[in-house]
């Protein structure tokens, strides 16, 4: 696959770069008990190009952006909105994840990819606490439902698309694995 882009090559990001779409999701959510809530759900993830960043005149980055967008099925109501950005030092190979949802939670993750056979699975993880790859949040969030990590597993297979992610809680006094997992199909290769 060309990997190059107006002349800014992504590396193994280009693969991600279109529109996608699955509506076989399911959200494993706290209820008030923290009892596990299980939501199917359909979602689409668009990837746009971001271009070449130089940090301190040494480290070069390449990213591209998207935008997440989850549906309940039950009810056709949007209930996950994600933006964020995925990130490449082709130097090094190691890759970074950072997204924001509105709940007033933001994170940097930080992690690698690997290929093996015909597939690209990207690795990433945050943790609350650390001044790198971790997480900040809001007075509220910290006090009543704060995220203590998270991880995100995404494997791409050509026209294929799919993540496994556990977002640690702690919530209702307990802790809680809030996990999201969804396969999606490629719709375009187009930039909106
Ligand atoms: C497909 C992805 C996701 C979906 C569909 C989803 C959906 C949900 C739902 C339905 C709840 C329960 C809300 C309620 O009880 O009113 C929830 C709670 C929460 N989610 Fe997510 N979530 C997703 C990903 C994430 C991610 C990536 C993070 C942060 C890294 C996150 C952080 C939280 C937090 C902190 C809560 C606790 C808030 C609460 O229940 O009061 N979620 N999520």
């Amino acid at each position: 696959m060309n990997t190059v882009i107006d002349n800014v090559d992504y590396g193994p990001l280009a693969q991600l770069i279109g529109k996608w779409s699955g509506n076989t999701g399911l959200d494993i959510a706290p209820d008030a008990n923290a009892n596990p809530d299980e939501s199917p759900f359909t979602n689409t993830l668009v990837f746009t190009t971001a271009g070449i960043t130089e940090n301190a005149e040494k480290q070069i980055l390449v990213a591209i952006k998207y935008h997440h967008v989850v549906i309940k099925a039950e009810s056709g109501h949007i209930f996950h909105d994600q933006i964020g950005h995925w990130i490449f030092e082709p130097e090094t190979g190691n890759i970074m994840h950072s997204l924001t949802i509105p709940r007033g939670v933001c994170l940097l993750a930080g992690g690698t990819y690997e290929t093996v056979d015909d597939k690209t699975i990207f690795d990433v993880k945050a943790t609350a606490g650390s001044d790198s790859y971790g997480i900040v949040q809001s007075p509220f969030m910290l006090k009543n439902a704060k995220t203590n990590a998270f991880q995100m597993k995404m494997t791409i297979k050509s026209d294929e698309l799919s993540y496994h992610e556990v977002t640690s809680l702690h919530i209702y006094e307990k802790n809680f694995e809030h996990v999201d997992t969804s396969t999606l199909q490629r719709v375009t290769y187009e930039q909106d």
